[in-house]
């Protein structure tokens, strides 16, 4: 029985890789839509990926979500390295004090026994408040750091439950319906297709930043979220899917 789930989850990670073309993948059993303790089984997977990839002196950027909070919940010193800080990957997007990346930032650096920096900016922000801003000797540093980071860890969300959870006004909810979006990370709505179709106005790491990064790492489950997965995966750049085996397991189904 053992054996057959271990059997079980493996196939699925070479399923996952060939779909979604991507080099590293973890699928940890059950489904994050019901239960909490999955969610900490990613965080933990998380957690040993990182323990692998991460030097001295790296910086690691974080966005917010549940996902990553419970990422952070299982956090701990990364061994093989010392000196290492944490950022949020950008400003504040509408997400509650406990699932923002300034607070996951703050937590994962505590229990990983690193050093943390904070971006405060306001949210949602008005085009000359972020004009403004961007101007700010030490908003200027802080988004150096974000911009140079060598690792990132972000979640993905389904684009409406996401735009619902973030409180958008009905003009951008009708855009993203219009548009047919289907993901959200980063503050980035994707369509099916991958293709971004709105953004929201904050600022910190732009999807173009992506690029430079030494180790992009996704941990996203749940049924609910496979069609968000796929849409991310058709141009986002990641190189570590970790996910669960209810949204592996839809992601392999849709054709
Ligand atoms: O709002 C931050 C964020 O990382 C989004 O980019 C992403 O869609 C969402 O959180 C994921 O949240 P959760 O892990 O709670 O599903």
């Amino acid at each position: 029985q053992f054996m057959g789930e271990i059997m079980g989850l493996s196939v699925l990670e070479k399923g996952i890789k060939d779909k979604l073309q991507v080099e590293n993948v973890v699928v940890v059993p059950g489904n994050s839509d019901d239960y909490e303790w999955v969610k900490q089984e990613m965080g933990k997977a998380c957690v040993s990926f990182l323990k692998k990839v991460t030097q001295s002196n790296a910086t690691i950027a974080v966005t917010g979500g549940t996902t990553m909070a419970s990422v952070a919940n299982v956090m701990t010193p990364l061994e093989k390295a010392d000196n290492y800080l944490f950022v949020p990957a950008r400003g504040g997007i509408g997400e509650k004090v406990e699932n923002q990346a300034n607070t996951i930032a703050a937590k994962m650096s505590r229990e990983a026994e690193g050093d943390y920096r904070l971006l405060y900016v306001p949210d949602p922000l008005s085009e000359i408040s972020y004009q403004n801003i961007i101007q700010e000797p030490s908003i200027i540093e802080i988004l150096q750091l974000i911009k140079n980071a060598n690792i990132v860890l972000h979640g993905i969300g389904d684009a409406l439950t996401m735009a619902e959870r973030r409180k958008t006004s009905s003009e951008v909810m009708g855009i993203l319906r219009d548009k047919k979006a289907v993901s959200e990370a980063f503050g980035y709505y994707f369509d099916q297709e991958g293709n971004v179709v709105h953004k929201v106005r904050t600022v910190g790491l732009q999807l173009e930043d992506l690029e430079t990064m030494e180790y992009v790492i996704t941990v996203a489950g749940g049924k609910s979220k496979a069609k968000a997965i796929e849409s991310y995966f058709k141009h986002g750049k990641s190189n570590m899917l970790i996910t669960d085996e209810a949204a592996a397991e839809q992601i392999l189904r849709d054709s």
